[in-house]
């Protein structure tokens, strides 16, 4: 740069000002559209222009030494032209400056103001699952027939889950409720039947009440088997049960929840802790026996177990079968749930997806 005309090396210093700046240009002369932070950054970056530029070490500050150098009668001519370089250097970045700070000051305070007039985010309330929803829908039916409502223990011993109930060691029955062991000799319950030895020893007899609650089974999960669900057991014990009070009440139950015309059936079955035992199936909801997809063209939906209490159930909690009967009965309430609301897959009651669960209520 040294071997060049004073003149020359001014016009280079003039062009690569020009060059640097030509980007900046715009900000001065059109509406700015930046986000705030790219705003900050040309803020930034126009700080580097100038120091590059106007700085003590910039190439124009090292141009005014060379004034000195010039033929005396141009001396005056060139100082001028210098000093007008830098004035007009000096003029531009201030423009770019001034528009890029007032632009990032009103872009802050939008930012910062609030619009008061805008309506509040409404907080999004919870609300309760299907299976609460139905097992309150269950609850309530009982409460009105007097039964009081039990919730006990998930973990069990085999005493409370098979014994008790009439199932001794190596009775086959185990093996359709096989369940999750832990190693000190618990397991989760595989029935809800539990609650009957529980309720019995705590309150006595008579006793009438229901436990709704969740039982486990060791089951591959599929549309309509889940290795965690929900069942509701009911237990009634006094002087003079029969199996009529049973049938009278699951019948009444059925017509409380599916409507007055609801028809109930039973049918002779098996269950260690009940004889008689009777499974118990109702008139579809849907086609009142008629047939359709939901009771598959039965006209029935089954529903659960039932029975008149095993006399050894009464004895494993020291009641006398002489002098006491009683009836029981189990169902399964997440069953009940995907039949009345029509779920083509179980698994998405214990999903949790809140997009399904936010369709009930
Ligand atoms: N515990 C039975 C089950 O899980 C259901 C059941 C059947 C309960 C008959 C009862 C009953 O109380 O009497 O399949």
């Amino acid at each position: 740069m040294t071997d060049q005309s004073p003149q020359a090396q001014l016009d280079l210093i003039q062009k690569a000002f020009e060059h640097d700046f030509e980007r900046f240009f715009p900000y001065a002369r059109d509406p700015i559209t930046l986000e705030l932070d790219q705003a900050l950054a040309e803020q930034r970056a126009v700080i580097e222009l100038r120091t590059r530029h106007l700085g003590k070490k910039s190439a124009l500050a090292a141009s005014k030494k060379l004034i000195g150098r010039v033929a005396p009668e141009e001396r005056a001519g060139f100082g001028q032209k210098v000093q007008a370089a830098e004035e007009k250097f000096d003029m531009l970045l201030h423009e770019v400056e001034e528009r890029l700070r007032e632009y990032i000051e009103s872009a802050r305070t939008a930012r910062e103001s609030i619009d008061v007039t805008m309506p509040g985010r409404r907080p999004r309330s919870g609300h309760r699952h299907p299976i609460t929803l139905l097992r309150e829908r269950l609850e309530d039916v009982f409460v009105a027939l007097g039964y009081a409502i039990e919730d006990d223990r998930e973990i069990e011993t085999d005493f409370y889950n098979f014994d008790a109930l009439n199932i001794p060691e190596n009775h086959p029955a185990r093996a359709w409720q096989d369940t999750f062991y832990t190693t000190e000799g618990f397991a989760l319950r595989s029935q809800t039947s539990t609650v009957q030895i529980h309720a019995m020893q705590r309150r006595g007899v008579p006793v009438r009440m229901i436990a709704p609650g969740r039982v486990f089974r060791r089951d591959t999960p599929d549309p309509t088997h889940n290795p965690m669900f929900f069942q509701v057991e009911g237990l009634c014990v006094d002087r003079g049960i029969t199996m009529a009070h049973l049938k009278g009440t699951v019948g009444e139950f059925l017509k409380r929840m599916f409507g007055p015309d609801t028809v109930t059936r039973f049918r002779p079955s098996y269950f260690p802790f009940t004889e008689p035992s009777a499974e118990f199936d109702f008139s579809c909801f849907k086609c009142k026996g008629s047939g359709c997809r939901i009771c598959k063209n039965s006209g029935w939906i089954e529903l659960g177990g039932s029975g008149m209490v095993h006399p050894n159930v009464l004895r494993a909690v020291g009641v006398d079968p002489q002098e006491y009967s009683g009836f029981a009965f189990g169902l399964g309430i997440d069953r009940m749930c995907a039949l009345m609301y029509e779920l083509d897959d179980i698994r998405l009651l214990f999903e949790n997806d809140v997009r399904f669960l936010e369709k009930f209520e």
